[in-house]
């Protein structure tokens, strides 16, 4: 179990699709716990592998940290098969996106499909939070970032000011 480095935007690398896992073996099973002791150690609820440099459609999110537990639940090549009209907006940040936080708006409910880390097919329905991050961390496998659901405007001014953060990090 390692921590990794976690990809920051503009990286090209972020914006790859991901591809499907073959077979849910103990190499995955390693990713899934590499990806979430880098998201512990980031305080994320979520991640996409892609976040620490894997093309793999493979998601490690916890939303029980609260509560003191650490309860890293993975969604193996996941699927939406369902997504409600209705929709829900949600302030939304994200590990590779440092300092910015936005409203995004998203169908409020989904019903979704995934392998467990034991490789069995998993069918669930969500809302709320568990909705969101859903979505959220499976546009990372697509290439797409919260910040591009929001205007031209309000991306550009993100985009700057990532790039700018990252020239003064490499000033150092
Ligand atoms: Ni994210």
């Amino acid at each position: 179990m390692t921590v990794r480095p976690i990809l920051t935007a503009p990286d090209p690398r972020l914006q790859a699709v991901s591809t499907d896992v073959e077979a849910v073996t103990d190499e995955i099973r390693a990713l899934v716990d590499d990806m979430a002791d880098s998201m512990y150690a980031a305080d994320g609820i979520g991640l996409a592998a892609i976040q620490i440099g894997v093309p793999k459609r493979v998601l490690v999110i916890d939303l029980d940290q609260k509560e003191g537990q650490r309860n890293p639940v993975a969604y193996i090549n996941p699927k939406i098969l369902w997504a409600s009209e209705e929709t829900a907006v949600f302030e939304e940040g994200c590990l590779s996106v440092p300092e910015i936080w936005d409203d995004v708006e998203r169908p409020a409910r989904i019903k979704a499909e995934y392998l467990d880390r034991d490789g069995n097919k998993q069918v669930l329905e969500a809302d709320g939070l568990l909705a969101t991050c859903l979505q959220h961390e499976m546009d990372h496998l697509n290439g797409v970032l919260f910040i591009d659901h929001l205007s031209r405007l309000k991306r550009s001014m993100a985009v700057k000011k990532l790039t700018k953060a990252k020239k003064l990090a490499a000033a150092g």
